[in-house]
């Protein structure tokens, strides 16, 4: 069993050609300037990308921990885990 904690609320932007080594597999600044979003809230059914799923956590409140079940419904943590365990 493994929980994983994220807590950032929005997608990690990256530009391909930031990438180290991508300059070698193509030249053109089109590409190179292409932008992609990786999840970074966890909750994506598309990982590593981002699908939109983020937006769901945007009213969470700062210290207090969520969870989601399968139909993305906000269920509340301390229902599912342990009350004395350390986050
Ligand atoms: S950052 Fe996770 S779905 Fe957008």
């Amino acid at each position: 069993m493994r929980l994983v904690i994220h807590s950032r609320k929005e997608p990690y932007s990256v530009r391909l050609g930031d990438i180290p080594g991508f300059s070698n597999l193509s030249s053109d600044e089109k590409v190179l300037n292409y932008t992609i979003r990786i999840c970074g809230c966890g909750l994506s059914q598309n990982k590593p990308f981002c699908d939109g799923h983020h937006r769901l956590t945007t009213d969470e409140e700062e210290g207090k921990v969520y969870t989601y079940d399968l139909e993305n419904k906000r269920i509340k943590a301390e229902e599912y885990y342990r009350k004395d365990m350390k986050y």
